[in-house]
């Protein structure tokens, strides 16, 4: 029985192989999928076409990669190896077959999807938009294992290819094409021409120039090496993120003997794949698809938004609102107001649409309207006015009688409770909070912010809403600081006290960068604003039992409020803080991180506690995609989980010992599982 693909022979004799996963708008390559799609080879190379097509049944897509599901299950690196060598075998019977194969690519083409499509004699991708094609598996602590590392160096020459996986970019089908990753890029309906005349034409395959083959001539290799390993080191480091220096590895060792490299693929993949960094990127990677299918029943759907307040963030969200393809009213008290947003929207068309025609209509779809007549319009409207108990109100009050029955009503607040914002509405019930990061354009998660009485319809439409601007929807109760901001605080505040002890800036965020976070702590806080840093830590002082600190509030005072005045604990020149060499010992950093750390995971075991949201699981989404939390260890939680509760609850009751009850640990750690899962 044929589940996954279906054949059609056409009067020319070629076989049309369609990719059509049941129940699902994505195909992806399951071992199931694998093994029918060889089944398939086995048939038609008996029926010895004249060329055979593979392509999708889906709107979206070609193939978007292996099964990463599967992949949080294998259990050793034997198991991993067999399934690969099992690929391996497939895609050379793909590779081997006595008549030619083409990859006809619309929509993402990605891993495992690109790593097929390579095996076949020829590939054809549409030069729509939607079109991407790339190896994201370094983003999953692993490098393609299915061939692709082989594959892709022969056809397109070392470096490009290298570059590509190294970096996991997708690119468009035009860039593909200039790679020769591709052999036509062609709009959407031309693309089984294009297969029909490669069929005829059947171009000898592409040999890279000789420049582009020297680098992996076995003199040059180590050299080569290095230069990727010294670019590799200036984003990653190999005890954070094994993948791309075992890449690099795997190439300078084996590049050049086909054998070997198939089978070192196969060895390192294998071992990345069940190694803890790689497994914990799996857990993030699953974790942002449960956010992404959190919706419930939404029939919800927003063509028009109107954002009022055009300031850092109405703006900025009214410009993200445009891109992902609405139209949107902006508000806000007077027209000068607007000017900013609009030009900073216009820059980010520019940035992400690059075609002149795309941007216009962008621009188009973003209306200053000061007098707020898009209100009566709107499906959505956001509010993102001063953080103003009573401005808040009295403009909900007006708002309401204007607003269509069936829109909805969200707040950007970032720490007034929802309860008191409702209290001058009729329906109290209608007021959901959307709370976004800063930058908008680049933080991918927005807390959805709810009381008790919302109801659990709202719930599903606002998270509906999130899902289609392209955002990933936390559920979070309406509590201070919400679940991101509560747990950052007091990572934050640990930094800052570490100043105020004469601990220099460099070694802090060095102790936090080098545990995994992205940025360190100080230069996090002089990028977000001192000013705001206070005042969030004002409005959560009480939450978190920690006035604000002094040495914060004094450089408030003095008007050091970090980047954007040039000045707040570093210097900032040029847009970049202005740091010294960290001379401090790996045993300093370590109990600088176990500080800040430590508080925030205590700060976790709060909100789990207190129901701000879910489950752990939920919990450690919002703090990885909500704070970039280093990924590779999976989360707080899990974090907390591989730890061990005992460590964790010693460590903190030093700590409590030696700096006082900010330390003391949470009740909540008494419930918590120990590794492996049982209870005490
Ligand atoms: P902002 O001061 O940059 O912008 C506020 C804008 O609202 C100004 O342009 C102002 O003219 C306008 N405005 C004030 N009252 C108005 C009214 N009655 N009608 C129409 N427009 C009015 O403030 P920002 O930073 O954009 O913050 C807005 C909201 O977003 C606040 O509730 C804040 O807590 C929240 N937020 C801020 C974040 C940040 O990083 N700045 C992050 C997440 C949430």
């Amino acid at each position: 029985m044929n589940k996954f693909f279906r054949v059609e022979y056409d009067e020319q004799n070629i076989a049309w192989l369609y990719f059509d996963t049941p129940h699902s708008s994505t195909n992806v390559l399951t071992r199931e999928a694998l093994e029918e799609f060889d089944q398939q080879l086995i048939t038609i190379a008996q029926v010895h076409p004249k060329g055979l097509v593979i392509l999708s049944a889906k709107q979206n897509g070609f193939i978007a990669g292996a099964d990463v599901k599967a992949f949080a299950t294998i259990d050793s690196p034997e198991a991993a190896k067999r399934l690969i060598l099992r690929a391996h075998d497939i895609f050379h019977r793909l590779e081997s077959l006595s008549f030619p194969s083409i990859a006809l690519i619309h929509g993402y083409c990605l891993g495992g999807g690109l790593e097929l499509a390579l095996a076949c004699s020829y590939r054809v991708a549409s030069t729509e938009p939607v079109t991407r094609l790339g190896f994201p598996e370094v983003r999953l602590g692993i490098f393609p294992g299915f061939g692709g590392s082989v594959r892709s160096t022969r056809l397109l020459g070392h470096l490009p290819a290298m570059q590509l996986m190294l970096s996991a970019r997708s690119v468009s089908a035009k860039t593909a094409r200039r790679l020769h990753l591709v052999n036509y890029a062609v709009p959407r309906r031309q693309l089984k021409n294009a297969a029909r005349r490669l069929f005829e034409e059947r171009p000898a395959p592409y040999r890279p120039p000789l420049a582009q083959r020297l680098p992996g001539n076995a003199l040059l290799r180590p050299l080569t090496a290095r230069v990727l390993r010294s670019q590799v080191a200036k984003k990653v480091r190999r005890a954070h993120y094994p993948a791309p220096y075992a890449l690099i590895d795997h190439w300078r060792r084996h590049a050049g003997n086909s054998a070997q490299m198939y089978a070192g693929e196969a060895q390192q993949v294998a071992a990345l794949l069940t190694g803890e960094t790689a497994q914990n990127l799996i857990r993030v990677f699953l974790l942002q698809d449960r956010l992404k299918s959190l919706a419930g029943e939404s029939s919800f759907q927003a063509r028009q938004v109107h954002v009022i307040g055009g300031g850092v963030m109405g703006g900025d969200i009214a410009a993200w609102c445009v891109l992902r393809g609405l139209t949107v009213t902006l508000q806000d008290r007077a027209p000068e107001y607007l000017g900013r947003a609009i030009a900073r929207a216009h820059g980010l068309f520019q940035r992400k649409l690059k075609d002149r025609y795309l941007i216009q209509s962008a621009m188009d779809r973003l209306l200053p309207d000061h007098r707020g007549d898009g209100v009566t319009k709107a499906d959505v409207i956001i509010e993102a006015i001063f953080e103003d108990v009573k401005a808040k109100q009295e403009l909900y009050a007006s708002l309401e009688p204007r607003m269509k029955p069936t829109a909805l009503l969200a707040t950007n607040t970032s720490s007034i409770p929802l309860q008191i914002l409702a209290e001058k509405l009729e329906n109290p019930a209608r007021l959901v909070g959307l709370h976004f990061f800063n930058p908008v354009a680049k933080m991918p998660l927005v807390e959805v912010v709810t009381k008790p009485d919302t109801s659990e319809q709202l719930v599903a439409d606002a998270i509906s809403f999130t899902k289609a601007i392209g955002k990933l929807p936390l559920p979070v109760k309406s509590r201070p600081g919400f679940l991101v901001n509560r747990v950052l605080m007091p990572y934050l505040l640990e930094a800052v006290t570490l100043l105020a002890e004469g601990v220099p800036a460099s070694d802090i965020d060095k102790a936090a960068t080098r545990f995994g976070m992205p940025m360190g702590p100080v230069e996090l806080a002089d990028t977000v604003g001192l000013d705001i840093c206070l005042s969030v830590a004002e409005k959560l002082s009480e939450t978190l039992h920690t006035p604000a600190p002094e040495n914060l509030q004094q450089e408030v005072k003095a008007g050091h409020l970090g980047k954007k005045s040039g000045q707040g604990f570093y210097v900032w020149s040029k847009g970049k803080a202005q740091k010294t060499a960290s001379t401090a010992t790996p045993e300093k950093l370590e109990h600088f991180a176990d500080r800040m750390i430590l508080r925030l995971m205590n700060e976790s075991m709060s909100c789990l506690r207190e129901g701000v949201v879910e489950d752990a699981d939920l919990l450690d989404a919002g703090i990885i995609f909500g704070t970039g939390f280093a990924p590779f260890h999976g989360g707080p939680m899990h974090y907390a989980e591989t730890t061990g509760r005992d460590e964790i609850l010693s460590k903190l009751r030093k700590l409590e010992y030696t700096y006082g009850s900010r330390f003391t640990p949470d009740p909540g750690w008494e419930d918590f599982e120990k590794p492996g899962g049982a209870h005490e």
